[in-house]
């Protein structure tokens, strides 16, 4: 069941806040970059979020709802061509205008009015769509709170000065790693051998099922034929990972896709995104590094051999795999394997390439109205990643949640799980 309409108050509150949380730790010049054409500006998210809801909640169901300012909803529409012109998604770094008070001023509107929409309703005991719409828009909230940090991430990346967006010593920093997005996997299962966990495979059903919240793109929920096959009960390591570069991964194309390899070469990849190797010459430290090191939210960091290794392209996913003498699970062997008491790290670590391309399952029905661009018009040329990472907000997956982006993405926190044939064993 949806939550009823009080508790949906409390909720939106409670996420509408957290947004606010998470850009706490950064100034407002921080807020403004936008570090390349895929990532946004904090400040735009904090905006963007707020124009969902005046543009599919709000001017909906509330008649004499006034609009914060001409002009937000192009500056903060994303995609939806229903809804109208927007800014050029590449140039959104060059709104210095609205200055971020005048942002935090138009959440402010936005939440004023969402609440008297939200106790009216209840008051009358109409429900419905408007409900879906505003849980909806909870749900896109969180979705843009991990890319808040994943932005941010590669804006300080491009920054001589490397700056963290929580030092590790700051109290801030203790609460994260407490309890919510920056959690880190309470073991390291990465420091022990992997265990092949053997599935069975035949007739599995896959897809979300139930009255909770799904997004359109996780139904309906369908049967699928699976072989046999083995899975690893955790993720591959960043000692892992670095045994592939050592052996040559970065130079054998024989590894590589073709298009991989282009693209590796082009950009002469030689690691993960944000790793340094030994020797590397940083502007903050007197001397070269001694050792790999890790640019992640806490800062330069010297590598953790047992975490997850994240900010992988697909194809590089597929590369170490091949290396590895095994492939990546497709979407259906993943989320059936979550059935399976074995399996680690299923979430809040790092998301998981598969090998699935980001297709609509049989019978897929897109949300009403404008929504109805929210998923579907995305489904070429994308591959799934299933899981959630160390910044997805805890609770905001599933089992049957679908993450997708284009094979040559990098600056998620992106991972990956190896697979194997049974009869490969
Ligand atoms: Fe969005």
């Amino acid at each position: 069941m949806f939550p009823e309409l009080p508790d949906l108050l409390t909720h939106y509150r409670t996420v509408r806040s957290d947004s606010i949380a998470l850009a706490a730790p950064l100034s407002a010049e921080d807020q403004a970059v936008q570090s390349m054409p895929d990532a946004s500006p904090t400040k735009w998210h904090l905006a963007h979020t707020s124009w969902f809801f005046e543009s599919l909640v709000l001017v909906p169901w509330v008649p004499d709802y006034r609009r914060f300012r001409p002009g937000f909803d192009y500056l903060f529409n994303s995609y939806y061509e229903q809804l109208g012109p927007r800014q050029p998604r590449p140039q959104r770094g060059l709104l210095s205008r609205p200055a971020q008070a005048e942002v935090l001023a138009y959440r402010d509107h936005v939440d004023q009015a969402m609440a008297r929409l939200l106790q009216a309703t209840a008051a009358s005991g109409a429900v419905g769509e408007l409900q879906r719409m505003v849980t909806l828009g909870i749900h896109h909230e969180q979705q843009h709170q991990e890319l808040m940090l994943t932005d941010i991430l590669h804006a300080f990346a491009a920054n001589p000065l490397r700056p963290a967006y929580r030092p590790l010593a700051s109290p801030a920093a203790t609460m994260a790693l407490a309890a919510g997005p920056l959690a880190p996997a309470a073991a390291a299962p990465g420091a022990a051998p992997v265990r092949w966990l053997r599935q069975p495979g035949g007739i599995r059903a896959i897809g979300h099922e139930g009255a909770g919240f799904a997004f359109d793109n996780e139904g309906p929920r369908h049967e699928v034929l699976l072989q046999p096959y083995r899975i690893a009960d955790r993720l591959v390591s960043c000692a892992d990972y670095l045994a592939f570069i050592a052996d040559g991964g970065y130079r054998r194309p024989a590894l590589w896709h073709a298009d991989g390899w282009a693209l590796a070469r082009q950009h002469d990849w030689q690691a993960p995104l944000y790793w340094l190797p030994p020797g590397a010459v940083v502007l903050e430290r007197a001397e070269p590094l001694e050792q790999w090191h890790g640019f992640g939210l806490h800062g330069l960091q010297p590598l953790d051999p047992a975490a997850p290794v994240m900010h992988l392209s697909w194809y590089e996913a597929a590369a170490f795999a091949e290396w590895a003498g095994a492939r990546l699970p497709t979407e259906f062997e993943w989320e059936a394997a979550t059935q399976d008491p074995g399996l680690q790290q299923v979430t809040g670590s790092a998301w998981q390439w598969t090998r699935s391309s980001y297709d609509p399952y049989p019978g897929f029905l897109p949300f009403a109205g404008p929504a109805a661009e929210y998923n579907g018009k995305f489904m070429v040329g994308q591959l799934v990643l299933r899981g959630g990472s160390l910044a997805t907000p805890a609770g905001h997956t599933r089992p049957s949640y679908r993450n997708f982006f284009p094979p040559g993405a990098r600056w998620q926190f992106a991972g990956l799980r190896l697979a194997r044939d049974e009869s490969h064993e």
